[in-house]
């Protein structure tokens, strides 16, 4: 399998923990990508409609796309017990807590780009703040959430996100608001499938 993929991007940091913590990682070969909503990019357009990472290659010729479809599939690809509950409670749980996770990403992410893609007489402040608004009110709906030890694609999205705030708003001081939350992060962040995703670039 070929894993378009950037070292920056939180939705492919989730994958590649999900192949960390599944035993999968050395099936994936990385291919390097640059995306970005002013980019054309033939290659990935090739594979993905929505030139979008990550992005990956089967050995049948097909392709997957999101973070979300592609962390199932291999869930599906390994023996030991599953990062999608299969159902009932746990599985909801597990999803709601993805939802919440990358819909503060889709918001941090928006931020970025207003920033640092549109020109500045073309920025919206005002939608810049309710995007803020959406990732403190995410932030603090992860906080109300009751993490356990038990790993599921949940858990994982969660620590991304936290790993993205810390990589591209320092400044933002979401501990001092949720030290439960920091706690946690401060757990999972020592796995060895969130050390060795740390975001780069
Ligand atoms: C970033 O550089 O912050 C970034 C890169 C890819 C996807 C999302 C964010």
């Amino acid at each position: 399998m070929k894993l378009h993929y950037s070292s920056a991007s939180p939705y492919v940091r989730k994958v590649l923990v999900v192949a960390h913590e599944t035993g999968l990682i050395d099936r994936i070969e990385l291919i390097p990508t640059a995306v970005a909503p002013t980019l054309v990019n033939p290659e990935v357009a090739a594979q993905n409609p929505l030139v979008k990472l990550p992005t990956l290659e089967l050995e049948n010729g097909q392709s997957l796309f999101d973070s979300r479809v592609i962390a199932e599939y291999l869930d599906t690809l390994h023996n030991g017990r599953r990062l999608f509950p299969a159902e009932g409670d746990q599985r909801w749980t597990a999803l709601r807590r993805q939802a919440i996770a990358d819909g503060l990403l889709d918001a941090a992410v928006l931020i970025r780009y207003e920033h640092f893609l549109r020109p500045e007489p073309q920025r919206w402040r005002e939608w810049i703040d309710g995007q803020f608004r959406k990732m403190r009110q995410a932030l603090a709906s992860l906080a109300a959430e009751r993490f356990e030890s038990q790993l599921t694609i949940g858990e994982i999205t969660a620590g991304c996100a936290l790993g993205y705030l810390d990589f591209r708003y320092p400044g933002e001081d979401w501990r001092g608001a949720h030290p439960g939350l920091a706690t946690w992060y401060a757990g999972i962040v020592e796995r060895p499938s969130f050390a060795a995703t740390m975001p780069r670039g």
